[in-house]
């Protein structure tokens, strides 16, 4: 067997890294390689030449889960604190 003809060794799996960025009295911000599926299991469109996706953390926009911007009217405020996972 010549060099030509030997399968090169599998590029090592590196995970990808997703970012959730919580705006401050606004939505989340998804940035990484991931998918958006719905309950079950069926992927949502986004627009795919955003590097970024906003979900609704506020409950008040038409396109959930998409944010709309609809956290402004309805005067979304955070929580004073983050709470921690649980
Ligand atoms: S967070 Fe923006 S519309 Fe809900």
């Amino acid at each position: 067997m010549t060099a030509a003809n030997i399968p090169a060794a599998a590029e090592p799996m590196t995970p990808s890294r997703v970012e959730i960025k919580v705006r401050k009295n606004g939505s989340l911000l998804v940035t990484g390689d991931f998918s958006l599926v719905d309950h079950e299991g069926k992927e949502i469109a986004r627009n795919n030449d955003k590097p970024n996706v906003s979900l609704c953390r506020c409950g008040h926009s038409a396109r959930k889960p998409f944010c709309d911007g609809a956290h402004k009217a309805c005067e979304f405020i955070d929580p004073p604190d983050p709470q921690p996972a649980v």
